[in-house]
C-alpha cells in the first residue's frame, strides 16, 4: 500500500471485530492504529479504581473534575507487535477488557466532557494522516473528512459468541447469556446517547461480517483502498 497517506475511519457495533480488522489494515499499510474504545475503557478503569462509579451510578461531577488527571497513551510492544494502552504510565491493556469495565464504559463514554477530551486527543493523533482509527464516532465526529469510512455490523448473537470466546481465553468466568445481554445493552446506549451517538456516516460503506472471514474482509478492503488511493 503506497502513495499519499489517508485517514481510515472504522466505526460500528461492539464486538464486530473492528479492532482486528483495523489492526490488520494498519500493519499492511504501515499506518498507525488507534483503538479509541481502549481510550474510553481506560477512563472507565480510572473511574472504577478511584471510586467514581458504583452500583448506584456515576458521580458525573467528580468524573469531570478528575479528567485532567487522566493521561492515556499507546506504547508499541515489540514482543507482541502491537501497541498497548497505558493509563497514567501503567500498562492497563488487559485490565480494560474485563467485564466490570465493559459494564460501565457505555455510560461513562456518554458524558460530553469525557468525549470532548478523547476526541481532541484522537484528532491530534491523526493530524499527519496515515492512521487507521476505530470506534463509534470516527467517521461522523472525529474525522468527518476521512478518505475511507467503514461501518461494521454483525448479528448480536454472533458477536456474543466471539466476545465470549475471547473472554474465556483471558480466563474470565462469564456466561454467554450475560455477554449477549451486555452487547445488546451497549448497542442501545451507544446508539441512543445524546452526544455523538453511534450512527453510520452518510458516506460510510457498510461491512456486515456475520458470515465472512477476516481474509475475505481484507480482500474486500484492498479493492476499496486501491481505488481511493488512485484518486489522491
Ligand atoms: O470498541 P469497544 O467495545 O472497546 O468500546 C468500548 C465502549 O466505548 C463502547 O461501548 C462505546 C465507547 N466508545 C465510544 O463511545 N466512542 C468511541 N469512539 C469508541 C468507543
Amino acid at each position: 500500500m503506497k502513495g499519499k497517506k489517508i485517514i481510515i475511519a472504522i466505526d460500528g457495533y461492539s464486538s464486530t471485530g473492528k479492532s482486528s480488522f483495523a489492526r490488520k489494515i494498519a500493519q499492511k499499510s504501515s499506518y498507525i492504529y488507534v483503538d479509541t474504545g481502549a481510550m474510553y475503557r481506560a477512563v472507565t478503569l480510572y473511574c472504577i479504581e478511584n471510586n467514581l462509579v458504583n452500583d448506584c451510578g456515576l458521580n458525573v461531577d467528580k468524573i469531570i473534575e478528575n479528567l485532567k488527571k487522566i493521561n492515556i497513551e499507546f506504547i508499541f510492544n515489540s514482543t507482541c507487535e502491537k501497541s498497548e494502552t497505558f493509563l497514567n504510565g501503567k500498562n492497563v491493556e488487559n485490565k480494560i477488557r474485563n467485564v466490570e469495565v465493559s459494564n460501565y464504559v457505555s455510560a461513562i463514554s456518554a458524558i460530553p466532557e469525557v468525549r470532548a477530551q478523547m476526541v481532541a486527543l484522537q484528532q491530534a493523533m491523526g493530524k499527519n494522516k496515515g492512521i487507521v482509527m476505530d470506534g463509534r464516532d470516527i467517521g461522523t465526529v472525529v474525522f468527518p473528512d476521512a478518505e475511507i469510512k467503514i461501518f461494521m455490523t454483525a448479528k448480536p448473537e454472533i458477536r456474543a459468541i466471539r466476545r465470549y470466546t475471547e473472554l474465556l481465553q483471558n480466563g474470565e468466568n462469564v456466561t454467554l447469556q450475560e455477554i449477549e445481554k451486555n452487547i445488546r445493552e451497549r448497542d442501545y446506549i451507544d446508539t441512543h446517547r445524546e452526544t455523538s451517538p453511534l450512527k453510520k456516516a452518510d458516506d460510510a460503506i457498510i461491512l456486515d461480517n456475520s458470515n465472512i472471514s477476516i481474509d475475505e474482509q481484507m480482500q474486500w478492503f484492498d479493492k476499496i483502498f486501491q481505488s481511493v488511493i488512485k484518486k489522491q
